[in-house]
């Protein structure tokens, strides 16, 4: 079902990352281009935005990603030949990923934080809300998680940070946010923290891949420092904005993800290949051959 909202119409894909974490594999391509069965991880992303009333994506890239522009413009030949061999299914699924789509380019010369990535776009956003996606976090919700989100976004009129309640041993691999409950699922963010260590982490609230920000965050984030590492990290523009207005949280309803790691990949592999009933039932018994 599609989620039609007018409130946020553009999204911003960061995807100038080096993908340090999947080397060899990421050195001559991106890694949001790995593929869940057979739809690039980025893909997943995407069709959440659109699912959500999203329609304008600005993927913001880097060195060696144009098979993400490959990916999302028309394929003549492979249509072509698609075509001419009667494969009209796969033409179809192959027609869909660059019909749809109103997608721009932004590059970030250097990778030099999240932060820094979302201030590329600011050109292709203008003075409007615009959702952030990180695509490494595929969510599999109903509705779509960024419709969630932007239903939040409609009732508070402000920035919305997406997040999941982690385990106490995974807690320190995140940002973390304190708040206040406005109602089961949405908080009123009043700190956040990169990173704590499991006893000195406010709440068990993580910060996960979706941001629904408001144009102040550009000034936010020039205002930031460079951290020790000397990138522009977004939860300390945000954390610039909390001085100035209130920032809100939404908790998701879904089955997230985290797609950047190697484990997290292996199993968002296996969880979507079990959704496909061709697939299921070989890999169910395969699997089980594994003990
Ligand atoms: P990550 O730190 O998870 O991604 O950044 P990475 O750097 O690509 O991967 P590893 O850690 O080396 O394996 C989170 C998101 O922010 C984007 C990344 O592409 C990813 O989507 N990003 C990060 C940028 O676009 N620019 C940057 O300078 C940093």
């Amino acid at each position: 079902m599609l989620t039609m909202s007018f409130s946020v119409r553009k999204a911003v894909f960061p995807a100038a990352g080096l993908g340090t974490r999947f080397l060899p594999a990421t050195k001559a391509q991106p890694k949001e281009m790995l593929p869940l069965v057979d739809k690039p991880i980025i893909q997943y992303g995407v069709e959440e935005a659109l699912a959500s009333g999203v329609e304008n994506i600005i993927i913001v890239t880097g060195r060696g990603k144009s098979a993400i522009e490959d990916h999302f413009d028309v394929a003549f030949e492979l249509e072509a030949f698609l075509s001419a061999r009667g494969k009209t299914e796969l033409l179809e699924e192959i027609r869909k990923v660059s019909n749809l789509i109103n997608v721009s380019y932004v590059r970030q010369g250097e990778p030099l934080g999240l932060g820094h990535a979302v201030l590329m776009a600011e050109p292709l956003v203008g003075d409007e809300s615009f959702a952030v996606i990180l695509a490494d976090d595929v969510i599999d919700a109903t509705p779509p998680a960024l419709a969630q989100m932007i239903k939040v976004h409609e009732e508070v009129d402000g920035p919305v940070i997406l997040v999941e309640r982690v385990r106490p041993e995974d807690i320190s691999n995140y940002g973390v946010i304190a708040a206040e409950t406005i109602r089961p699922g949405v908080y009123k963010v009043t700190d956040m923290v990169e990173k704590p260590p499991r006893e000195q982490a406010p709440s068990d609230l993580a910060i996960i891949g979706r941001y629904i920000l408001t144009p102040d965050i550009f000034g936010a984030l020039r205002a930031t420092r460079e951290d020790r590492s000397g990138e522009i990290q977004l939860t300390n523009g945000l954390k610039h904005l909390l001085k100035d207005r209130p920032v809100y949280a939404c908790e998701v309803t879904g089955v997230r993800h985290d797609t950047g790691n190697k484990l997290g990949f292996l199993k968002a592999v296996v969880y979507f290949a079990m959704q496909r009933p061709d697939l299921a039932g070989p890999l169910r018994e395969y699997l089980k051959t594994m003990t």
